[in-house]
């Protein structure tokens, strides 16, 4: 390889963000992260994805810690490495479209709580609906000094029919088009094989000049080799987790790919000794996950079914919750078979949050109840009357009228049809108000803000919250 022209593969470090949520389901506390990102910081990586995602969800929910909070102190230790998160275009961290001033004001306050890289995707690539994130990414962008924030554009990768290489490069085209900074080939499901990555690498890099990020998991067990055909064939930045929380349905290992690519053009220039001295600090805290029962063995094997019915990880397990609840295991497989029919139904989207969720469930009614479409979910009646926007290919018209009738399905961007809806949100949580950002927490999760709100005043007062009447919603004062 000598005399080659040096390439250095850039990393994202992912531990923070996707890897937990991927094995021990965004369980990591701010706490647990705080003594080690000083050394983090001195790794030089292109950046850490840290937010977003369910990070936010889980902090509110489970941890009982404020999500902006957790941005603050991470930006406060991080002062060399770009920050990253996770953005589902209009639905912003939740599950359903909001309107347009929610998504500006979220933006807004990511960037200005400490968000260097904003990556945006939607759910069946409609770009529409990345719009408005993306306009109001490049309009903050102006206030911070020249390349310290960047927009990037996610393509949620799947397979099927339409899905051709000149429909990725097509695509691909038009985000350079909007404004995006960049370009991350998001295969959530670990679908992209290695030889299939050299091919979308190249007809992308052929299609635009923006930078290419490598995004997967390693659920089918082809991920390492994947980036390693990528970065081959041009990638210029690939996604990895600290190995603790790496492999499975998780990212490949961080050390793994430094080491693969050293003494190549690619080299990394990354430490290993270093990197060995954070994954000393990620170890115990596996260990820990596996004894707890938290971090389920299972998950970090080879899970081949994840190609044959093209599953993500995250969606398996709440398949077999669901049929778990519904004590109805034993038809998993009948299961399996129904989403890729329910996705062909559904105008063949990729399966990412939220529609793997709204496409399993539906697939798990139509085995349970016998027969197809008995029962349909608000959200598959949403989808079905174009309120998440346009798949690539047509609803199957019969499905369509057996779930939504005769109602007039919507062709525009959904969020055309959304008044504004901040001012709303602010009167409606005012009384729990503490900072700016509160109000965007209450506009994704209202319940589940509101609880944590009580929680919070509650620890404010220094009332014992063990103490909290959670069954009557009454917390004593
Ligand atoms: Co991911």
């Amino acid at each position: 390889m000598a005399g080659q022209v040096k390439k250095p593969v850039k990393i994202t470090e992912t531990v923070l963000r996707d890897a937990h949520q991927s094995l021990i389901a965004t369980r990591m506390t701010t706490e647990q992260m705080l003594p080690i990102i000083d050394k983090m910081d001195k790794v030089g990586y292109h950046s850490v994805e840290c937010w977003g995602g369910a990070t936010f969800d889980a902090s509110l929910r489970f941890l009982k810690e404020d999500p902006w909070e957790r941005l603050r102190k991470l930006r406060a230790g991080f002062k060399n490495t770009k920050l990253q998160m996770l953005f589902r275009g209009q639905n912003i961290l939740g599950y359903n479209h909001y309107a347009d001033d929610v998504v500006e004001y979220f933006v807004e306050k990511s960037m200005y709580n400490g968000i260097d890289i904003i990556r945006i995707f939607d759910c069946f690539n409609d770009l529409r609906n990345l719009k408005t994130a993306v306009s109001a990414s490049n309009r903050e962008k102006k206030k911070y000094p020249n390349g310290q924030k960047e927009v990037q554009v996610a393509l949620s990768y799947t397979l099927g029919e339409a899905y051709t290489l000149d429909y990725w490069k097509d695509t691909a085209k038009r985000i350079e088009d909007m404004g995006a900074d960049s370009i991350c080939i998001k295969d959530m499901a670990g679908l992209l094989v290695p030889y299939q990555a050299t091919e979308l690498v190249e007809a992308l890099k052929a299609g635009t000049k923006l930078p290419i990020q490598m995004h997967t998991h390693y659920t089918s067990g082809v991920a390492s080799m994947t980036y390693l055909k990528a970065v081959e064939a041009g990638a210029d930045i690939i996604d990895t987790a600290m190995s603790p929380f790496s492999m499975g349905t998780s990212q490949p290992a961080t050390e793994v790919m430094v080491e693969t690519f050293k003494g190549s053009p690619y080299d990394t220039g990354l430490d290993q000794n270093l990197l060995a001295e954070i994954a000393d600090y990620f170890r115990p805290m596996q260990e820990e996950a596996l004894k707890s029962g938290l971090l389920n063995p299972k998950v970090m094997g080879v899970n081949i079914k994840t190609l044959l019915y093209q599953v993500p990880g995250g969606m398996l397990s709440n398949l077999v919750s669901q049929l778990k609840e519904a004590k109805q295991e034993d038809k998993y497989y009948q299961v399996l078979e129904e989403i890729p029919r329910v996705r062909k139904d559904f105008g063949e989207p990729p399966l990412v949050t939220p529609s793997s969720q709204i496409v399993g469930t539906q697939a798990v009614l139509n085995v349970l109840q016998g027969e197809r479409y008995k029962m349909v979910t608000k959200e598959s009646k949403k989808v079905l009357a174009g309120e998440f926007g346009e798949t690539v290919k047509p609803f199957n018209p019969e499905v369509q009228k057996k779930a939504i009738g005769d109602t007039k399905p919507i062709t525009c961007r959904p969020a055309d049809l959304i008044e504004p809806e901040l001012e709303k949100f602010r009167k409606e949580c005012a009384e729990w108000i503490q900072q700016d950002e509160d109000v965007l927490s209450y506009a994704l999760f209202p319940q589940v803000a509101t609880e944590f709100f009580k929680y919070r005043a509650a620890q404010q007062s220094k009332v014992d919250p063990t103490l909290a009447d959670t069954v009557n919603k009454a917390y004593p004062v």
